[in-house]
């Protein structure tokens, strides 16, 4: 088992091995003391995965009840948000217990932000279950779910006790599923270390898991509040989050940051902004591990979505900027040059 401690204002540590979840109570035993746990769920994950949970809970002495919402995109909203508070609150849960997020990264990005408003912040543990939450979502603290006008526009950030991540829960995973968290881990060597494209081709889930929590670890620990560097984790994002809102979600989140790091690479180099242009060897990087890379959708439509971007502060939007596989750089961009960006990025 390989782990890391996240040194954010609330420390935490990240486990990362084979068949953990059968122990889970022993791990969080470690953080949290016994008390109600409330397991959230989706309806997937919960039935391959929740009695084991539940099992090693109540063999340590935890009191367990659980909260399950239909799987998708589509339940990352008010809704289900404001369910699930009232469920807990049903259950009588109080600010001396705590939440089990167990799932991808829809499940732990709305739990979390059931954690960090439920009776003004109670503690919660990630426990990913799809590679994309592994590699990214389940470490840094960033939670919350998505409005009409755009994803993940309320939120909070608000660190876990504890991430315990067993990849052997991805060999439940269909392979569609895993090819999301393949697009996270390939922004992550784009933005951090190109040597990470040979193990993600090659499948060696671990060694990529445990890089991208490491690079993750640095930039978070630098930037906790995602006031400027943690923000280069965001490279493909801004289309990214449009197309999945233009699609209904019908492109899932790893899909959509597929097709939005090219068409911000392109955009960049084509704007002048960078001298090199990756966007070449990234198409050919995400075509041969099976991504379809086109954009059907308006440009007007696009800009509209992108500006409800977060990066954007007053009259300026900061982009990621590639200066080649392994390393981007922040720079801020007018809100007026954002249009003529995008624009660049959709041409062929
Ligand atoms: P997801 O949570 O919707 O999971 C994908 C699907 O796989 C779901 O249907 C789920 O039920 C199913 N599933 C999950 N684990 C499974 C397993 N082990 N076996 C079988 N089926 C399983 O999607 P995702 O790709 O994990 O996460 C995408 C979400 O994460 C988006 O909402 C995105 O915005 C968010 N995200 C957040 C952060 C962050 O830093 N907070 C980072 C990246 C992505
Ligand atoms: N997933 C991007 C971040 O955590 O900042």
């Amino acid at each position: 088992m390989k782990k890391f401690l996240i040194s954010t204002e609330n420390p935490y540590e990240v486990l990362i091995g084979e068949a953990l979840l059968k122990d889970a109570g022993a791990y969080i035993s470690t953080c949290i003391p016994p008390c109600h746990l409330c397991i959230i769920t989706d309806s997937t994950v919960n039935s391959i995965y929740s009695q084991v949970i539940m099992t090693s809970l109540m063999e340590h002495g935890y009191r367990t009840s659980k909260v399950v919402f239909p799987a998708g995109e589509h339940s990352k909203n008010l809704n289900t948000y404001s369910n699930i508070l009232e469920a807990m609150a049903d259950e009588s849960l109080n600010r001396s217990d705590g939440i089990i997020a167990l799932g991808g990264g829809v499940v732990g990005d709305m739990a979390g932000f059931v954690a960090a408003t439920y009776m003004r912040g109670i503690p919660y543990i990630q426990i990913p279950t799809t590679y994309m939450s592994a590699i990214d979502a389940a470490v840094g603290g960033k939670t919350g779910i998505n409005l009409l006008s755009g994803k993940n526009l309320v939120g909070a950030i608000w660190q876990p006790s504890l991430v315990l991540c067993d990849y052997k829960t991805f060999d439940s995973l269909p392979p569609s599923k895993l090819q999301d968290g393949v697009a996270e881990a390939i922004k992550c060597a784009v933005v951090a270390e190109s040597s990470l494209i040979e193990h993600i081709k090659a499948q060696d889930y671990e060694y990529v898991i445990e890089r991208c929590v490491s690079i993750k670890k640095s930039v978070v620990e630098a930037d906790e509040r995602d006031m400027g560097l943690r923000q280069i984790l965001n490279f493909g994002h801004t289309i990214g989050h449009g197309l999945e809102k233009l699609s209904a979600f019908s492109i899932p989140h790893g899909k959509a940051i597929a097709k939005g790091m090219v068409v911000e690479a392109k955009a960049a180099f084509r704007q002048g902004l960078t001298n090199v242009d990756i966007s070449g060897d990234l198409t050919e990087i995400l075509t041969n591990l099976g991504f379809d890379l086109s954009v059907d959708y308006p440009l007007e439509d696009l800009y509209r979505f992108a500006l409800m971007d977060k990066k954007i502060s007053g009259d300026k939007i900061t982009m990621i900027i590639p200066e080649s596989i392994g390393k981007c750089r922040l720079q801020k961009i007018s809100l007026s040059e954002l249009h003529k960006f995008i624009e660049l990025g959709l041409q062929p």
